[in-house]
């Protein structure tokens, strides 16, 4: 039991899924794990442990932004002994080619500033994602069909970003998509010696101002949560 997580030991599994939002914790583990059980609900933040295709997997929110993923992500593997780590989440596009509802595999995450970002004084740390689980996501996407982008993105402390021109300067510095937790994923799971990988599912376009429904994202949802499962757990 840690401040933020009520799970018992043995409870939260070495394999971890990481959605932003609650209740898609919820919904992905009704979803897809055999014999889901509620671990976690301190502060509404549930987790999910079960099965998927026998292996033990825990489905747990980070909620928004990099300050709460950093708690969840710090816990999870310090006290619970989580190894491999994979966020499932939703970004905005920065690039004319990467669509709606394709997916984003982050081979690396930008950012001006993680929690970690004191720590390192000088040093201008470059979070990036475990190899073996980025490979292993790429099969599984090319395997599932949906198009599929692998690459640097941004993870932005701000939604409401009110930069126009930083914008611009990521679509041409070839950033994929922007989302708010990858880097400070990346950074606590270097840290601690654990595996992470963010998959992300696109949901709106920062250039052309489109925006997926809510139907067509638990459709697309799912793409991203198989394709992470996969990846988590084939090595
Ligand atoms: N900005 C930041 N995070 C996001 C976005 C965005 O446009 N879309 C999905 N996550």
């Amino acid at each position: 039991m840690t401040i933020h997580i009520d799970a018992k030991p043995g409870d939260i599994a070495e394999t971890v899924l990481l959605p932003g939002d609650p209740l898609r914790a919820e919904w992905a583990a009704e979803e897809f794990l055999d014999g889901p059980r509620l671990v976690n609900e301190v502060r509404g933040m549930l987790g999910y442990t079960g099965t998927w295709n026998g292996h033990p997997v825990t489905i747990h929110g980070s909620g928004m932004g990099m300050p709460s993923l950093s708690i969840y992500a710090n816990e999870l593997i310090r006290d619970y002994g989580a190894k491999t780590l994979v966020r499932i989440g939703s970004c905005g596009s920065m690039q004319a080619d990467v669509k709606l509802r394709d997916i984003v595999i982050a081979m690396t995450a930008s950012s001006m500033e993680t929690p970690s970002k004191g720590m390192f004084r000088e040093l201008n740390f470059a979070p990036c994602a475990d190899w073996t689980l980025l490979r292993a996501a790429v099969e599984a996407a090319e395997w599932t069909g949906t198009t599929t982008h692998v690459g640097g993105i941004y993870s932005s402390n701000t939604f409401y970003d009110e930069r126009p021109d930083l914008n611009e300067q990521m679509t041409r510095h070839g950033m994929l998509a922007v989302e708010m937790e990858a880097a400070e994923l990346y950074t606590v799971a270097a840290r601690h010696g654990a595996r992470a990988l963010a998959v992300l599912t696109v949901s709106d376009h920062l250039q052309t101002g489109e925006a997926l429904d809510s139907e067509s994202r638990e459709t697309s949802f799912g793409d991203m949560v198989l394709i992470a499962l996969e990846a988590a757990l084939s090595n």
